[in-house]
């Protein structure tokens, strides 16, 4: 099938995630701020019933909830995700079910009372995943579209930015408004939009230039050898620059 989702989506680009150096990083990302999960659960409302977690990664959302409801399948199609995935906390529950696969494809288990999607939406094949999430959610279910994960108003933002523009191997990036689009694109019809409180989140700063290899544009594998060992030491120096100017709760 032709996909008609932007260039910066496409699976050569989404299948980087299968690779271990990604999913061994990705814990290196902020997590959610608990408020996520209390929206979630609020969602859910009485019924705690059962959520279909698509895109699931190591399981951030999926882990989260699980012992709050009754069940979660998480689908994820990197094998390397779910492996580290099943090592966290709540990732060996007895309520959650590890479906490795593409989401378009693989068997699931209906009805959900809800499907999360965590930065992974964009990833999918829209005309074929959203006619699947009707498909399996109850007929008062939602589907749940989540991003965000990085600081908000960082003093290093455009210092950051620059270096992620030089280094990125996405060279399709483009700057979409996504919910916009997939709205456009009538996949969606929104219901609501919520935004958490800022929580802060220390790291030290190897941790958060490491994290940047959990992203496709900057897995280890595609910088290769000739880009990331130049890339470490001015990226490193750049941040550490303006976190020492600025004071912040980054600490090396
Ligand atoms: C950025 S991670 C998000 C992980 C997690 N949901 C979170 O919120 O932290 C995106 C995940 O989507 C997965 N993914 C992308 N396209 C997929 C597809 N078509 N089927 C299943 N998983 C997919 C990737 O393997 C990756 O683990």
């Amino acid at each position: 099938m032709e996909t008609t989702r932007p260039r910066q989506y496409w699976d050569d680009h989404a299948s980087r995630f299968k690779n271990r150096s990604l999913a061994e990083t990705y814990e290196l990302r902020p997590p959610y701020p608990d408020e996520t999960y209390r929206i979630l659960l609020s969602l859910l409302g009485e019924s705690r019933g059962r959520v279909l977690d698509v895109g699931c990664g190591p399981g951030k959302i999926a882990r989260g909830l699980v012992k709050h409801i009754e069940g979660v399948d998480a689908v994820d199609f990197s094998q390397e995700m779910i492996r580290i995935g099943k090592t966290l906390i709540n990732g060996d529950h007895p309520n959650l079910r590890w479906i490795n696969g593409p989401v378009e494809e693989v068997q699931l288990y209906p009805p959900y009372s809800m499907v999360t999607a965590g930065a992974s939406i964009h990833w999918m094949e829209w005309d074929v995943v959203f006619l699947r999430f009707k498909e399996v959610l109850t007929t008062d279910g939602y589907l749940v579209i989540i991003d965000e994960d990085r600081p908000i108003e960082a003093p290093w933002h455009d210092a950051e930015l620059s270096l992620i523009h030089k280094y990125s191997t996405n060279r399709h990036h483009e700057n979409i408004d996504l919910i916009q689009e997939l709205v456009d694109r009538g996949h969606l019809h929104l219901i609501g939009d919520k935004r958490t409180a800022p929580m802060r989140f220390s790291q030290s700063l190897t941790d958060y230039v490491q994290s940047f290899h959990s992203r496709e544009s900057m897995s280890k594998e595609h910088m290769g050898q000739k880009m990331s060992v130049p890339l470490m030491p001015n990226y490193h120096r750049s941040c550490l620059t303006l976190l020492t100017m600025m004071d912040t709760s980054v600490s090396n």
